[in-house]
């Protein structure tokens, strides 16, 4: 195991293959979203018990709009039925829901369900399920840039140096993910966390994300901790 790779605090996930995974087994594009849905609990339970304490998922890009109509309203009317379903096993769980992503553009009753399960499991300490939402890198970029130049020359203050940007960003308070994983083998970031991703080491595994589980996750954080994370130092720097 390397001394450098550290430990595990965040993991982001780009659930990918949904669709595929559906068009497989001739099933219209939602019941691979289904699926995706019990992937998503096996993994915040794997995530739990391997002491992970953040986990980030993709569910709604601002890109996603996009796709044909009647499978975006599956989606939200996914969201709003599986935080409906869930809001007590979660907190039951001890997990902590956070958004992240342009909420107040949502439909009215998605935003409020959103907001709803943020405070109904906001004491939970064992792990933070960061949802985004309508989100995409580009656009919390764009967002902390427009809140600078309200504020004016007083947003010098607090930029002293290239890290304090991440203040005007929705992942103010969430730490940098260590470990990204993009299912379906396919090699791409698609507007996610670019501010936040800098450093992070990035995994493709070919399994799509409905088939997802414990043991693709244990196999990655394995893999994780045989990394060396150099951070613009060299491998000597980091031993001595
Ligand atoms: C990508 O697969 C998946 C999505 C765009 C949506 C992910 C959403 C869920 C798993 C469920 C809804 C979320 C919550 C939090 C209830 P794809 O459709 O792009 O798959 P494909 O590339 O095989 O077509």
């Amino acid at each position: 195991m390397s001394e450098t790779s550290g430990k595990v605090v965040h993991v982001a996930i780009i659930m990918d293959g949904n669709g595929r995974w559906a068009r497989r087994r001739g099933l219209p594009r939602v019941a691979g979203h289904r699926e995706g849905v019990k992937a998503i609990r096996r993994t915040v339970e794997a995530a739990v018990e391997f002491g992970i304490p953040y986990l980030t998922i993709y569910a709604f890009s601002t890109e996603n709009w996009m796709r044909p109509p009647e499978e975006v309203q599956a989606l939200m009317h996914l969201l709003v039925a599986t935080i409906q379903e869930q809001a007590e096993e979660l907190k039951k769980q001890g997990v902590r829901l956070r958004f992240i992503g342009h909420i107040d553009a949502l439909p009215a009753d998605a935003a409020e369900k959103v907001r709803w399960i943020e405070r109904y499991t906001q004491g939970g300490e064992r792990l933070t399920l960061v949802v985004a939402l309508n989100y995409s890198g580009r656009w919390d970029i764009y967002n902390a840039a427009r809140q600078i130049a309200r504020k004016g020359t007083d947003a010098l203050e607090m930029l002293k140096n290239p890290d304090d940007f991440k203040h005007f960003l929705t992942t103010a308070d969430i730490p940098d993910p260590d470990i990204l994983i993009r299912t379906s083998g396919e090699y791409r970031i698609s507007n996610f966390l670019l501010w936040e991703l800098a450093y992070t080491e990035l995994f493709f595994p070919d399994v799509l994300w409905p088939d997802f589980n414990k043991e693709v996750l244990a196999d990655i954080l394995q893999e994780f901790h045989r990394r060396e994370r150099r951070f613009g130092m060299t491998s000597e720097q980091l031993h001595s």
